[in-house]
């Protein structure tokens, strides 16, 4: 018997974030996966999610992704540490194609990283709050010791570029965060949130040299990228926001890496 091609799926993956943080995600499909259209939301109007409640953050992650299914979709990703500690397993009820979340692949990197078994997370409040990564890592390997931090004034401070080296209000917000867990000899350091991957070289040159960084969005690029068969085109990505476009646009290229290919739509997200 000759072997079976399975066809081409041209379907899109669907990425959504509360703002420009799901981008990095984004940058790293574009990396493995060139040929997949993408279908990115951000829900700027309402960023930030890592402030709000429980209830809340499922509200806004079932809109974000009643508005994403409106196209012909073959994979979501949650490209939000918030909405995946919160409301994955919800969403993952809710919907028949795969719903990939962050907490589960940055983890795993994390357990094939660590040397000492000293973890280190950091994330927005409600990330924290729920006990997502506290949970998964003591269940895949009940030796490691993890050492949680929130990080509430990241979020806004990335989404205003406020991410260089040099920049002494970053560096000063990131050596209060960051000093539990160098004081803890965290030997990796999971970025359980989207946004601060931008953070690398700030954290990195607080943490030092021997402290892995492990970047959520890009993890779980890695593992959507496993999920479902590949298109067979030229991969489009097209951008949607639900407040000011042309401020997305400006900032959506720190984030990439690239300049984006178009333009975002503006979407009324509160009638989905
Ligand atoms: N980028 C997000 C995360 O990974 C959300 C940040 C926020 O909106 O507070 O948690």
């Amino acid at each position: 018997m000759g072997i079976v091609e399975r066809p081409a799926d041209n379907r899109a993956i669907g990425v959504f974030d509360s703002g420009l943080g799901g981008l990095t995600a984004v940058r790293q499909l574009h990396r493995l996966l060139p040929g997949e259209n993408i279908i990115y939301f951000g829900d700027t109007g309402r960023v930030p999610y890592g402030t709000r409640s429980r209830e809340t953050i499922i509200k806004y992650a079932r809109q974000d992704v009643a508005f994403l299914r409106q196209f012909a979709l073959k994979a979501v990703v949650i490209a939000c540490n918030t909405v995946s500690s919160v409301a994955l397993d919800l969403l993952a009820q809710e919907n028949e194609i795969p719903i990939i979340g962050t907490v589960e692949p940055a983890c795993r990197r994390a357990m094939t990283m660590t040397r000492n078994g000293r973890v280190g997370v950091i994330g927005t409040a409600a990330t924290m709050r729920s006990g997502a990564y506290e949970k998964y890592l003591h269940q895949a390997d009940g030796s490691l010791r993890l050492f949680p931090q929130a990080c509430p004034l990241f979020v806004p401070l990335v989404e205003n570029g406020r991410v260089r080296r040099g920049d002494v209000v970053i560096e000063t917000v990131a050596a209060e965060y960051l000093a539990p867990l160098k004081a803890a000899e965290v030997d990796t350091l999971i970025l359980g949130c989207t946004h601060y991957p931008l953070l690398g070289e700030v954290i990195a040159d607080y943490m030092g040299p021997e402290v892995t960084l492990i970047d959520s969005g890009a993890e779980a690029a890695n593992l959507a990228s496993t999920q479902f068969d590949l298109g067979d085109g030229n991969g489009v990505t097209r951008y949607f926001v639900s407040d000011d476009p042309a401020a997305f646009d400006q900032l959506a290229g720190l984030f990439l890496q690239e300049a984006p290919a178009a333009g975002a739509g503006l979407v009324d997200i509160t009638g989905y």
